[in-house]
């Protein structure tokens, strides 16, 4: 199975992505985790990526794109993949379909999580992330044990550079202005399906989880 895992900032897509990817032996594949991997390690991709990425702004799609194609041309990805956070143009849409049938894979279906704009603010703002293995968790709606440790390695947890207020703002707004034409794209190839992403991590879960199954048995 090769699924999309789409939503505005602070939706959940990665909270999700995690659960998906080890129940349905998915490769979780997150454009934002790579770009945050190469900005922690110096690369010039890295440095190149934080500009955009700290104003909010879309890291150029040739950049993206190149990262998903050489991610995806490696033999862990022929399993199933979830990409989590791209495409997030009509662009990089269309590359993703040109590399997918350059593997022989096809896409299965895209998930839209949809969550009010308040309540993303909310999810964003009181996000913390554990600066050794990504565990994401929040302040209010999933603390860890001990306050700012991570429950798995025990490290210390960090709140993103681009979840400021005044990131997340411009966040939403590049969503509704470039993202949101996908929404049609996908319904156009009777892929998309949009998911109540406004119940609390393990509903949305198990909504997700059903309507995986129930792909999963018709393939
Ligand atoms: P990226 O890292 O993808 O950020 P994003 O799309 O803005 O999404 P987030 O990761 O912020 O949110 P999420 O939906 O994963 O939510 P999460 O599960 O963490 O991209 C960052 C940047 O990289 C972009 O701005 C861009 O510059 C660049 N980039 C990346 N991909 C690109 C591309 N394809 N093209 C161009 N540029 C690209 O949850 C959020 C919080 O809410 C957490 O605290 C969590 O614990 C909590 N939470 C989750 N679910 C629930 C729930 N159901 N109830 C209550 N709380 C919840
Ligand atoms: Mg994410
Ligand atoms: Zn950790």
């Amino acid at each position: 199975m090769n699924i999309i895992l789409m939503g505005p900032p602070g939706a959940g897509k990665g909270t999700q992505a995690e659960r998906i990817a080890k129940n349905f032996g998915l490769l979780h594949v997150s454009t934002g985790d790579m770009f945050r991997e190469a900005v922690k390690e110096g690369t010039a991709m890295g440095k190149k990526a934080k500009e955009y990425m700290d104003k909010g702004t879309l890291v150029p799609d040739e950049i993206v794109v190149g990262i998903v194609k050489e991610r995806l041309s490696k033999p862990d990805a022929a399993d199933g993949v979830l990409l989590d956070g791209f495409p997030r143009t009509v662009e990089q849409a269309e590359a993703l379909d040109e590399v997918l049938r350059e593997l022989g894979l096809k896409l299965d279906a895209v998930l839209s999580v949809d969550v009010d704009e308040e309540e993303l603010v909310t999810r964003l703002t009181g996000r913390r992330v554990c600066s050794n293995c990504g565990t994401t968790y929040h302040i209010k709606f999933n603390p860890p044990k001990v306050r700012n440790i991570c429950d798995h390695c025990g490290s210390e947890l960090y709140q993103r550079s681009d979840d400021t207020v005044e990131t997340v703002k411009e966040r939403l707004d590049v969503y509704k202005k470039q993202t949101f034409p996908l929404i049609e794209y996908y319904k156009r190839k009777g892929l998309f399906q949009s998911i109540d992403g406004n119940q609390d991590i393990e509903q949305v879960f198990d909504v997700v989880s059903a309507y995986l199954k129930k792909l999963e048995s018709k393939a």
